[in-house]
């Protein structure tokens, strides 16, 4: 990573990209650089062979990230929002949702309206026990616009989510944990160190595995595709490759496999 940002902080520890978005004051609200941002960040990590995995989180103890920022697009119009609903969806939330590496949510504070739609388009989302989640977009007389109408009944049903958008009230991390919205509650302090562990084991995969699993399971929920009928294909692909060569092999002569990623 030779990149450097305004708003975001990365790092990579043992093939491990951890981005920060770093705007404390503001409560790492989105603006649209802080998303270029996170675009350029996770598009040069992408090619990294050594990043097997992402970890994003907020700067602070207070958020993760406090929604997209409520001041910059105050004065929109219509093409705008729209604009600015497409623009989100193709550079952060659809691409993370998409990306070849698992991305893990670090939940550590608020995640309001972008930021809950930025941890739900992540494939995992650890949450500490400070963690408040909401979609509170109809306060401000819009709807969500990054995702969150879609992935919220996604993840928790239809019937919750139509109470937590319609209501804009906001669940705690317990609350969330209880209805699958994230997988782990920790404390603040063990937040990372948990993400750090499922990255770690993600890390000794097979990443071309991996990766065509996070593509299998997102085809299920697109609707001009099978799932199951992806699912067939790729599956059957996965015999060409060198990391099934090398993970078979490694089974029968009862070692560790030591993955080419090809
Ligand atoms: N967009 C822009 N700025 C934001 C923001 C957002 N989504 N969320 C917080 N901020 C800013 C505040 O304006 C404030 O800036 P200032 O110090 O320059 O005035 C700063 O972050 C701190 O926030 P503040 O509201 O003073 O903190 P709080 O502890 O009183 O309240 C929240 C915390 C999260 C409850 C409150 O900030 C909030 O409701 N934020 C908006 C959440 C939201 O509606 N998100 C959806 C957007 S679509």
């Amino acid at each position: 990573m030779v990149m450097t940002y305004e708003n975001v902080l990365t790092e990579i520890e043992n093939g491990t990209l951890i981005i920060t978005v770093n705007r404390p004051d503001k409560l790492n609200a989105l603006n649209n650089k802080t998303i270029e941002e996170l675009h350029e960040a996770l598009l040069e990590a992408e090619h990294e062979k050594e990043i097997k995995s992402i970890i994003i989180t907020g700067s602070g103890t207070k958020a993760f990230v406090a929604g997209a920022d409520i001041a910059e697009f105050a004065d929109f119009n219509v093409t705008q929002g729209r604009q600015l609903s497409a623009t989100g969806h193709f550079k952060l939330f659809n691409f993370i949702e998409n990306y070849s590496k698992p991305v893990i949510a670090a939940v550590n504070g608020f995640a309001l309206g972008g930021g809950l739609e930025l941890a739900m388009a992540s494939h995992i989302r650890v949450a500490s026990d400070n963690a408040k989640m909401g979609l509170p977009e109809v306060t401000l007389g819009v709807i969500p616009g990054y995702g969150g109408t879609q992935r919220l009944a996604q993840l928790v049903g239809k019937g919750k989510a139509f109470e937590m958008i319609v209501t804009a009230d906001m669940i705690n991390a317990q609350e969330a944990l209880h209805l699958g919205l994230v997988n782990h509650v920790t404390t603040q302090e063990e937040l990372l160190n948990k993400c750090k562990e499922i990255a770690s084991k993600i890390g000794q995969r097979s990443s071309v595995a991996v990766r065509t699993a996070i593509k299998v399971i997102n085809a299920g929920y697109n609707k001009q595709e099978n799932g199951y009928e992806v699912e067939i294909e790729e599956f059957g692909k996965m015999f060409g490759t060198g990391d099934f060569k090398e993970g078979v092999k490694a089974f029968l002569e009862k070692r560790k496999a030591n993955f080419p990623g090809n």
